[in-house]
């Protein structure tokens, strides 16, 4: 795996990374000097060296990069689900690295929707009560939970499909009651690892035409894929290699998913920070991320344009 075969470049606690200032008004997410080491055995797995990234609000962004290179340790330690070895983490405005799993659940449940590529769903339960169970974790009152899963439901329009277990549901279908259950809390930031990887084209186009919406409703999407063509709805592409961010580009305008997925390169992109990104208008140019500042380890190509 990538991962392991590329330079073991030791912690360095005290170099300075590009966002060491931390957030500002605006951001979202901001990490800096990110690491994530797994312990296995004798052996450890430097998964994420040193990420630095910066997000603002109502941003979309694709996360890409090879298998192994680290994109869902970093969307777990985006989304709460898991603390980072070294580094730090703000998540709108508050240091969130040093915080404890129940700490770490309190605010994921809160600030975060995360949808998973296999959707994560209860087998044995409605796609209502699937929805409901976010609100039952935070002890949201019986009538208003059921009333908030079934506006969500309606809402990716599966009002007609609230009875229906996982497995009378279409992966396209399940997919949509994840997304609701990410939603249900309200959340301003919706991750979503790999949303696409298990649904045909035609699913997966009314899949991101569900992102789009809510990105047009002032949501903050990060999302994760493998795929050019579904990475190419987002308005900023970040791709990951060996645990690093390699490339940090804007997107002049994201594809949208009302017009279906056209052939490739429909979006023309600027490396990012760029002249021609910085005259875009779209809406990414003004979450323009400071990437210029990217780190560079040995070895590393910090940017490869
Ligand atoms: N819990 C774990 N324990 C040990 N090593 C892990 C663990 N999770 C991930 N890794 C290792 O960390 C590296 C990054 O894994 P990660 O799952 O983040 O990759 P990825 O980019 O999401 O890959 P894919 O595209 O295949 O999903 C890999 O080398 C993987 O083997
Ligand atoms: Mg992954």
């Amino acid at each position: 795996m990538a991962i392991e075969t590329a330079p073991v470049v030791p912690p360095a606690p005290d170099r300075i990374g590009a966002n060491a200032d931390g957030p500002h008004p605006g951001d979202v997410i901001v990490t800096d000097n990110l690491w994530k080491t797994y312990e296995m055995g004798d052996q450890q797995v430097h998964a994420l060296r040193g990420v630095d990234i910066r997000i603002r609000h109502n941003e979309y962004v694709a996360i890409m990069g090879p298998s192994g290179s680290g994109k869902s340790t970093l969307m777990n330690l985006i989304g709460c689900l898991d603390s980072p070895s070294q580094g730090k983490y703000w998540l709108n405005g508050h240091d969130v690295s040093q915080l404890n799993d129940d700490e770490l659940a309190r605010i994921r449940n809160k600030e975060i929707g995360f949808v998973f590529q296999t959707f994560n769903l209860l087998a044995r339960a409605t796609s209502l009560h699937n929805v409901e169970l976010p609100l039952i974790y935070n002890g949201t009152p019986v009538a208003e939970r059921i009333a908030r899963a079934k506006e969500v439901l309606t809402s990716v329009n599966l009002g007609e499909r609230m009875m229906h277990k996982p497995n009378e549901l279409s992966g396209g279908q399940r997919q949509r009651v994840a997304i609701a259950r990410a939603l249900v809390n309200r959340p301003s930031i919706i991750l979503a690892d790999e949303p696409t990887g298990n649904l045909d084209s035609k699913t997966s186009v009314e899949i991101m035409a569900l992102f789009d919406d809510l990105h047009a409703k002032g949501n903050t999407i990060v999302l994760v894929t493998h795929e050019p063509d579904i990475a190419e709805f987002a308005h900023r592409i970040i791709s990951i290699r060996d645990g690093s961010v390699a490339t940090d580009s804007l997107s002049t305008k994201g594809k949208k998913a009302a017009a279906g997925l056209p052939a490739k390169e429909t979006s023309p992109k600027a490396e990012n920070p760029s002249a021609s990104a910085a005259n875009s208008s779209t809406p990414a140019k003004e979450a323009m991320p400071n990437t210029s500042e990217k780190k560079t380890e040995p070895g590393k190509n910090a940017k490869k344009a």
